[in-house]
């Protein structure tokens, strides 16, 4: 069978900080409604690539591609609203707000503009309030945090305050989601969960880029895997390929961690 087009591409893409090279001559070719994953270990360039496709850092060398559409160095505001939405590795969620007001202001890129600026402000037409905060709470169900609505952020703990990060990026409707470490800090009931969640996204034909640690994770969500290691890739391929690799072994085994 014939794979979807092409989603997001990445040519040469180089970035250096300072005298250190985070990346150097990556290149990766993700298909629509994949979940692709990029692995490999901490420092290899992975939250660094991420940050250059989403356009957090526009200070690099090299061609992103986004649909047929370059977005080399575009800011991020521009991107996400060409369908890209991410969650970040250290969580950036708005403590003076509460669970549900954070999804909401996801959902900025599509509500009228200027609304969710103000939605906390003025009296604004009810109606649109209303699909706001039923979406949002929609998304809030998505992730199973739908009991949490009213709560401060705060009070979460850093796994659920992951999930709910997801459900802020949901929010967007992405048509291509970045999840940077998505199982950091979650206990294993919430791990499955996270499985889940993931399944139930790409059901929704949203195309997923994953950074994570979980090699259990990785090895039963994903279709492909790029492995980075001090911001070179080393190896892509399959799972079931990805774990014979002696490159990526090496890499692993070298720091004793290993794929069990
Ligand atoms: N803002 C920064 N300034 C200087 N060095 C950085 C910065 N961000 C990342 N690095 C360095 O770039 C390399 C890649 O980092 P990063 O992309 O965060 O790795 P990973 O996400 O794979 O753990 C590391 O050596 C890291 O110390
Ligand atoms: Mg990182």
């Amino acid at each position: 069978m014939d794979k979807d087009p092409l989603i997001l591409k990445g040519k040469g893409v180089y970035k250096s900080f300072g005298g250190l090279q985070a990346l150097a001559d990556v290149q990766f070719e993700v298909h629509a409604g994949e979940i692709f994953a990029v692995i490999g270990p901490n420092g290899a360039g992975k939250t660094t690539l991420f940050n250059v496709i989403s356009g957090v850092d526009r200070d690099f060398i090299g061609e992103v591609v986004f649909d047929t559409q370059p977005i080399s160095h575009l800011p991020s505001h521009v991107i996400s609203r060409r369908g890209m939405a991410r969650t970040f590795q250290n969580v950036r969620l708005f403590k003076n707000l509460s669970v549900l007001e954070n999804v909401m202001v996801g959902c900025h890129g599509w509500a009228s503009p200027g609304y969710v600026r103000t939605v906390f402000r003025l009296k604004r037409s009810r109606k649109e309030e209303r699909t706001i905060k039923e979406h949002a709470a929609g998304m809030l169900k998505f992730v199973g945090l739908e009991g949490r609505a009213e709560e401060d952020v705060e009070s979460l703990p850093l796994g659920e305050q992951k999930l709910l990060e997801m459900a802020r990026a949901l929010a967007a409707k992405p048509r291509l989601l970045l999840l940077d470490e998505p199982g950091a800090g979650l206990n294993d009931a919430e791990m499955e969960m996270l499985k889940s969640i993931i399944f139930k996204i790409r059901d929704q034909k949203i195309t997923q880029l994953i950074v994570e640690h979980n090699m259990k994770l990785i090895m039963s969500v994903s279709d492909e895997i790029m492995v980075l290691n001090f911001g070179t890739k080393i190896a892509e391929g399959k799972p079931s390929d990805i774990v014979r690799d002696e490159k990526v072994i090496e890499v692993y085994l070298g720091k004793e961690k290993g794929f069990a």
